[in-house]
């Protein structure tokens, strides 16, 4: 049976209050099941508190958006790997694509990221994933193969096998409109295919962008998806509980 993950990015939204309220809600709503992972990646701020909802339960762990690559310091505003850890995550998105396009992050900040997060027994989630223009030139496998490269080209295969990738083309986030459950798939081999090629057969690779009820079922049945990330349709806790739930073959 796949180990399917379903990891909510809650983006600049849930505080520390609402967080504790949303975990209450969703624990009545969702039960464990086998074979089924509920990642969370609050605000910072409400990292602490989310850790501490999720705690009693196995198949729930929760992570930060993002990571500054230095353990400690003058760094004002940011947060480390190791003070993540100390709020209880678990886990660190890295180079999501509002990291990249909204605040310039770059191919080598996510390099110094998932090696930071790694050192810091945090699992990366790499986000990578192409814009419209780069999409409509035909360089979807170009970008991707790039935005691997540059963040993972230098870890070896342990390191490589510990690392989750999303794919999460930049024109399906928060737009309504997400890639068939063929186009997302084709990328997923092409990802996988970069892992083999690499001796790593083990990373799993989501999909995310415009995930939500009425598609999650599709995407799912595409055996490449060893999971969904999930900005929009993660924020309401019932609806949340139901996707978690969506059948798959
Ligand atoms: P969306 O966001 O589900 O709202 O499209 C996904 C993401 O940015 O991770």
């Amino acid at each position: 049976m796949r180990q399917l993950l379903f990891a909510a990015n809650w983006k600049m939204n849930v505080g520390p209050d609402e967080a504790r309220a949303y975990f209450k809600t969703f624990r009545a709503r969702y039960l464990p099941h086998e074979g089924r992972d509920a990642w969370f990646f609050p605000p910072a701020v409400s990292v602490e508190a989310a850790a501490q909802a999720a705690r009693e339960r196995n198949d729930m762990l929760v992570g930060v958006q993002d990571i500054y690559w230095e353990p400690k310091g003058a760094f004002t505003g940011e947060v480390s790997a190791p003070l993540a850890v100390q709020a209880g995550a678990r886990a660190a998105l890295i180079g999501h694509s509002e990291r990249r396009h909204v605040f310039g992050e770059t191919d080598e900040d996510t390099r110094k990221k998932v090696a930071a997060a790694q050192a810091a027994n945090l699992v990366a989630m790499l986000c990578v994933g192409e814009t419209l223009a780069e999409r409509d030139a035909g360089h979807t496998l170009a970008v991707v193969n790039r935005q691997l490269s540059g963040a993972l080209g230098g870890l070896d295969v342990a390191a490589l096998d510990r690392v989750i990738i999303a794919y999460e083309p930049v024109w399906a986030i928060g737009t309504g409109k997400n890639a068939t459950p063929q186009d997302a798939s084709a990328v997923h081999k092409e990802i996988r295919a970069w892992l083999r090629g690499r001796g790593a057969t083990r990373a799993r690779v989501l999909y995310g962008g415009s995930v939500n009820l009425k598609n999650s079922a599709a995407l799912l049945a595409e055996h490449e998806l060893d999971g969904v990330l999930v900005g929009g349709a993660s924020l309401d806790p019932e609806a949340w509980a139901q996707l978690v739930q969506t059948p798959a073959a």
